[in-house]
């Protein structure tokens, strides 16, 4: 399973992709405000020299045309960008050009199977199903993740990947991989929640304490 961060904070970027773990990066217009960078592109483009996955970077217009001139602007800043378009009629003909012509789509704000289909016949290169939106409203996001997961295995001319977004906690992310989403986009604070469990630091501190009653170190040994 890949995992994507959710953020548009350079720093925090740098941070997990020290890691060695991360394998891409979304953003959104939300996202952009809260970094308070001042050039969108030039933001993007930072992203894209730290992180060498797939970087989304979101349209900010709704109609077709404006919408498709971003896109290609969007997608000349490097190879890994990822063009994200909403899933609307129009945000959907961009992405079938924009996916034709070779550049990689995520299409975004899916909350419905309907949905995911309709982006997987307009060539997305990543479907992104919103799990915690739909659980703020009664509605149990981890069954849509099931529905395309399980719709797109029937097809295989779908190359579409799930992308779950809108993740909230380590439990979005387990389930997730469970029902063999290919990737997930995670908020660096529940990404940093994956590491923990208590046991582990319990342990762990055990482990510190009797080791120091050995009277060894392991880099000074002979
Ligand atoms: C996905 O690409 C979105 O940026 C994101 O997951 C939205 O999450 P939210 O519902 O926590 O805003």
């Amino acid at each position: 399973m890949k995992f994507f961060v959710d953020t548009a904070d350079l720093n925090e970027i740098k941070d997990l992709a020290s890691t060695g773990l991360l394998d891409g990066v979304t953003t959104n217009p939300s996202l952009v405000a809260q970094s308070g960078a001042k050039s969108f592109i030039g933001l993007i483009e930072d992203i894209c020299k730290v992180v060498k996955g797939p970087v989304s970077a979101e349209v900010a217009a709704t109609d077709y045309a404006t919408m498709l001139k971003e896109g290609q602007r969007l997608a000349k800043i490097a190879k890994n960008v990822a063009v994200k378009v909403p899933l609307t009629p129009d945000g959907l003909k961009v992405c079938k050009v924009l996916s034709d012509g070779g550049t990689m789509v995520n299409v975004t704000l899916c909350f419905s199977a309907a949905q995911a289909i309709l982006a997987a016949k307009a060539g997305a290169t990543f479907i992104s199903p919103f799990v915690g939106r739909l659980d703020d409203i009664g509605q149990d996001g981890m069954l849509l993740i099931r529905d395309i997961v399980e719709i797109y295995k029937q097809y295989p001319a779908f190359k579409t990947e799930v992308l779950v977004a809108s993740v909230r906690h380590p439990v979005h992310l387990i389930e997730s991989a469970k029902m063999g989403a290919h990737v997930a986009t995670i908020p660096p604070k529940v990404i940093r929640q994956l590491y923990s469990h208590p046991l582990t630091d319990k342990g762990l501190a055990t482990f510190v304490a009797d080791w120091k009653k050995t009277g060894q170190t392991i880099l000074d040994a002979a």
